[in-house]
């Protein structure tokens, strides 16, 4: 394995168990929802992983679209969700493909450091063309250049201490540590950008921008922005 769409596509431990699975993305739901305009609003969450609680979401949404790279986590939330005719999960070439101003609200939670710099141009301009006029774009958990791999670990420890499940994460970090992702890592990088960085590429891409106060994701150091159309 040499790349990170097939890292996501595998059987990884960056969920060191069950309970951490369940935390992490009851409180990404439940961030995402919160976002949510009002009842009649069409979510995006681009990049969802396996986002077991995403019917959270479609409780306070019209629709909410998944979208992943990884056929295998496309297939195990077409499963769970297949009684919810809220909740509609797609590959990214079919986002692509979607109708212009298709959606009030489009998230990206952790996807941005994975994605080649044309990638994230590219991706952008999609989200302002999906974007319905009013509508909102937050990109989430962005890298700064100056965040390693120490700074995921301090906070993934504490978040593991308050949730209960501190053991499990160390580990997992062991597992991690033997893993693929140290290597992809080691030799891919991620990509990281500074404040200034992100808000100009948002600009560029037609958003006006701001950074929120909070990251949405567990790392504090780590930055979410939100994008209005302009
Ligand atoms: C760190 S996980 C984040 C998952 C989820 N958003 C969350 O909040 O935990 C990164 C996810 O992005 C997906 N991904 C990576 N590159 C992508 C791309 N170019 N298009 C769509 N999804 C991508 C991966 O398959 C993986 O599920």
């Amino acid at each position: 394995m040499s790349d990170w769409r097939s890292f996501w596509d595998s059987e990884h431990s960056i969920y060191v168990n069950a309970r951490h699975k369940d935390v992490h993305y009851r409180e990404i739901a439940d961030q995402i929802a919160a976002f949510v305009p009002g009842p009649t609003a069409r979510v995006l969450d681009f990049g969802s992983g396996d986002a077991i609680h995403a019917d959270r979401i479609a409780a306070v949404a019209a629709e909410v679209t998944l979208a992943d790279a990884a056929p295998s986590v496309r297939s195990a939330m077409t499963a769970r969700f297949a009684g919810n005719s809220r909740i509609k999960v797609i590959a990214p070439e079919q986002v692509t493909a979607l109708p212009d101003g298709r959606f009030e609200l489009i998230v990206t939670n952790s996807v941005a450091q994975y994605l080649s710099a044309d990638e994230l141009t590219g991706l952008l301009a999609t989200f302002r063309r999906l974007l319905a006029p009013g509508g909102t774009l937050i990109f989430a958990d962005v890298v700064p250049p100056d965040v390693g791999a120490l700074s995921d670990v301090r906070a993934l420890l504490r978040y593991a201490a308050n949730h209960g499940f501190l053991l499990a994460a160390l580990v997992g970090l062991a597992k991690t540590i033997a893993s693929p992702y140290r290597k992809i890592r080691a030799t891919l990088g991620i990509a990281q950008y500074t404040e200034a960085q992100f808000m100009r590429k948002l600009a560029d891409a037609g958003f006006s921008a701001e950074r929120l106060a909070r990251n949405m994701e567990h790392n504090p150091a780590r930055m979410t922005f939100r994008g209005r159309p302009i």
